[in-house]
């Protein structure tokens, strides 16, 4: 088998690509390293199985090819992570929007089963909880630049779905909620690995607003086995799924075990959204996913505790840090 990951050099799809060689699949990534980084993959150039190409969702011809090649489609190439999605809102547009336009329409051309990787943002600021795939997405005005991921990945989703319907497409969507583990980068605004870098280099670790929001972090391995769960699962195609584990966690909770599992006595900083994001930015208290769908399908259990999933986390940012040259 071979399958085409997009953005197979980013966090989510390097763990992939790490699983699906070790399952014995051939792996193309397709990435153009905007977030994504070839130090992700480097582990697997030694194997004949993987192959990195560099270049763009938004190249149709490159799509078409690559998918006309291969048996199976992941497509998580996205513009990601708060930050970067406020700097570039437009290019974060036209990768979410046309990158996986082109995606569905060669899966469809060349019948591929493809997997969308959506995202728990498309319930917006909807608060109240456990949140179950039919329920309402509350998205704020187009004119805060935060939702547009959110208006961005529901576009995705719809057409996705259409495609199911009009051509058949055994297509999965998927609404990862918080996934975490070793290599995602801290850089575009993601809390785990901000909290991390911080707490081993003993900077305060910074929390933003009061630190009662809540949040439910899966641990990538998790998250994989229930991806890769539904796209054996043909009942699956064509319909959306919630991917996470509902087990709720402070941003304060957060912080305070990853400064004990860290061994760091650096202190919590509280900083207001506006010092970290700008006048304006609207935050959810709470997100919390019902996952009985997907468990109802495939039997998923999450495996991997927060505890643990931070100290694996931890004990790969000390591998690269002490990698670091000495300042
Ligand atoms: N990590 C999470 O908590 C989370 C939560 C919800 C949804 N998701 C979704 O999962 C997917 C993977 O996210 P991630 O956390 O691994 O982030 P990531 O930034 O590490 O991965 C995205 C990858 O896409 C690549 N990419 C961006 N634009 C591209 C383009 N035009 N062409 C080719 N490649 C391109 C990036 O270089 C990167 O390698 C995304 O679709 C994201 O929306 C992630």
């Amino acid at each position: 088998m071979r399958a085409l990951i997009t953005g197979g050099a980013g966090f989510i799809g390097s763990h992939l690509a790490d699983r699906l060689v070790a399952q014995g699949a051939t792996v193309w990534a397709l990435d153009d390293l905007s977030t994504g980084t070839r130090a992700n993959v480097a582990h697997l150039d030694r194997t004949p199985r993987f192959r990195l190409v560099e270049g763009s969702v938004l190249d149709p011809a490159l799509v078409d090819n690559l998918v006309a090649q291969c048996d199976v489609v992941y497509h998580l190439a996205a513009a990601v992570g708060v930050r970067r999605i406020l700097a570039e809102p437009r290019r974060s547009i036209e990768v979410n929007l046309h990158g996986t336009e082109h995606v569905l329409a060669a899966a469809a051309r060349h019948g591929r089963p493809v997997l969308v990787a959506s995202t728990s943002e498309v319930y917006g600021k909807n608060a109240g909880g456990p949140l179950r795939e039919d329920d309402d997405a509350i998205v704020g005005s187009t004119r805060t630049t935060r939702w547009l991921y959110a208006i961005t990945k529901a576009a995705d989703e719809c057409l996705a779905l259409a495609y199911a319907r009009e051509t058949g497409l055994p297509v999965v969507v998927v609404r990862l909620f918080n996934t975490i583990g070793p290599r995602q980068t801290g850089a575009y605004g993601m809390v785990v690995p901000r909290l991390v870098d911080q707490a081993l280099r003993g900077a305060p670790l910074t929390v933003y607003g009061d630190g009662q929001q809540t949040r439910c972090f899966t641990y990538v391995d998790d998250a994989l086995a229930a991806m890769q769960a539904l796209m054996a699962t043909p009942a699956a195609r064509g319909d959306v799924f919630n991917v996470g584990q509902p087990r709720e966690v402070t941003i304060e909770r957060l912080a305070t075990l990853i400064r004990e599992l860290a061994g760091s006595d650096s202190p919590i900083a509280y900083i207001p959204y506006e010092q970290a994001y700008g006048a304006g930015f609207e935050d959810m208290r709470r997100r919390v996913p019902d996952i009985s769908k997907l468990q109802r399908l495939t039997g998923f259990v999450p495996r991997v505790p927060l505890e643990e999933a931070l100290r694996r986390i931890i004990e790969h940012a000390k591998s690269v840090h002490g990698q670091r040259p000495a300042p």
